[in-house]
């Protein structure tokens, strides 16, 4: 991939203002609202917040190597794109554009089931990378049995199941805009079969699929231990970004007990409020293998598409190899919460928090 390939946004500040400019406000109180009081959305980023870098120094960190290996893929960073039903609000090429993204820079992309862009149109523009693909539940396991069969023709290597949504959530910015939702007309609205699955159920799709699965939307050590009990190889610790539960916990508040409960025996991934390098950082040093990031992918997509987000990774590679070198760390694997510490956030949290210096723009 080229150095840089969008040099108009030299950080995602940038990127952010950008894709304001580029939707209408309803597409974007969508992308970033929540359910409720978008408690849970705000706690989040509180819960990043809330820690601090322990550095050490004169540790010789000329060379830093961020490379992980998911699911036995190598990967340039310890990064996922997380599934988003709705790209094509923010760009026509929507996932395609993501996924393509990935594919160049050597992130996994996650496909989600309520895309505008099927598996085969995805994996033609990505053809090499890892792609994942994400499971709503809108009918009975002969519903779901051909569309395994289209993702895995189409080459995704992963499954998701997303467990986080059994009802959606009531999200008090859609309604004041009279949002339609945009995924309504792609799978129907049949959400019963999803608020009517159960562990017995997900063995069923586990089975048939066959390959690596994923839970994604964990949220406490319960659940991540029977997750674990039924052989799911990653424990994706999510609570969809606030947008279903109101006033559940930060993720990273939840990541300590479900590391522990998972003993090593699966891979955990997180996602939640996730923007930054350092905030990356902090999730690798409490036992997370991955970050997934949604609304930062959706607002570079929106910012330009495929080049944005590619600008946006080497951003984002930039902040943490810089992060783990400032913090004396020359590999993922030395990392440990012996490089946290626990404070007081500075101000208030919210989704837009970290992006301080984006100038007198009233409209973020
Ligand atoms: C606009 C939007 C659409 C989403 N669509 C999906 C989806 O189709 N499937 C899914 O599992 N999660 C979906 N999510 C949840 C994200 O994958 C992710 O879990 C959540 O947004 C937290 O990450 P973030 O804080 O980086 O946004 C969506 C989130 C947003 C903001």
């Amino acid at each position: 991939m080229e150095k840089n390939p969008a040099p108009q946004f030299a950080c995602s500040q940038q990127i952010l203002q950008t894709a304001r400019r580029n939707v209408s406000k309803t597409t974007w109180d969508y992308i970033n609202g929540a359910a409720g009081s978008e408690t849970t959305l705000r706690r989040n980023r509180y819960a990043l917040d809330s820690l601090a870098f322990l550095p050490r120094v004169m540790r010789d960190v000329s060379k830093v190597d961020a490379k992980p290996t998911l699911l036995g893929h190598k990967c340039r960073l310890p990064l996922v794109l997380a599934p988003m039903g709705s790209m094509h609000l923010m760009h026509k090429d929507g996932a395609v554009a993501s996924s393509k993204a990935g594919g160049q820079f050597g992130v996994p992309h996650i496909l989600s089931s309520v895309a505008r862009h099927s598996p085969a149109e995805v994996a033609a523009a990505n053809p090499k990378g890892f792609k994942i693909w994400q499971l709503y539940i809108r009918g009975d396991i002969e519903w779901i049995k051909p569309r395994l069969d289209e993702a895995k023709k189409a080459g995704f290597k992963a499954l998701v199941m997303t467990v986080d949504a059994a009802n959606y959530g009531i999200r008090d910015r859609q309604i004041l805009n009279s949002f339609e939702r945009p995924s309504a007309d792609i799978q129907g609205e049949d959400r019963d079969f999803q608020a009517a699955m159960t562990w017995e159920k997900m063995a069923e799709v586990k089975k048939y699929w066959g390959g690596p699965m994923i839970l994604k939307g964990i949220a406490t050590a319960a659940d991540a231990r029977l997750a674990v009990e039924h052989g799911i190889d990653v424990v994706y610790v999510s609570n969809h970004g606030g947008r279903e539960l109101d006033h559940g916990r930060g993720t990273m508040d939840m990541l300590p007990e479900i590391v522990q409960a998972v003993a090593g025996r699966a891979e955990v991934w997180i996602d939640g409020g996730f923007v930054r390098g350092t905030d990356v950082v902090k999730a690798l040093c409490l036992g997370a293998k991955a970050v997934g990031m949604a609304r930062l992918q959706a607002w570079s997509i929106a910012a330009g598409g495929t080049a944005a987000m590619a600008q946006t990774l080497l951003n984002l590679e930039e902040e943490i190899v810089n992060c783990m070198g400032l913090i004396g760390a020359t590999s993922l694997d030395k990392l440990g919460p012996e490089y946290l510490t626990r404070v007081t956030p500075m101000g208030p949290t919210h989704e837009h928090s970290q992006f301080r210096h984006i100038g007198p723009d009233p409209i973020i």
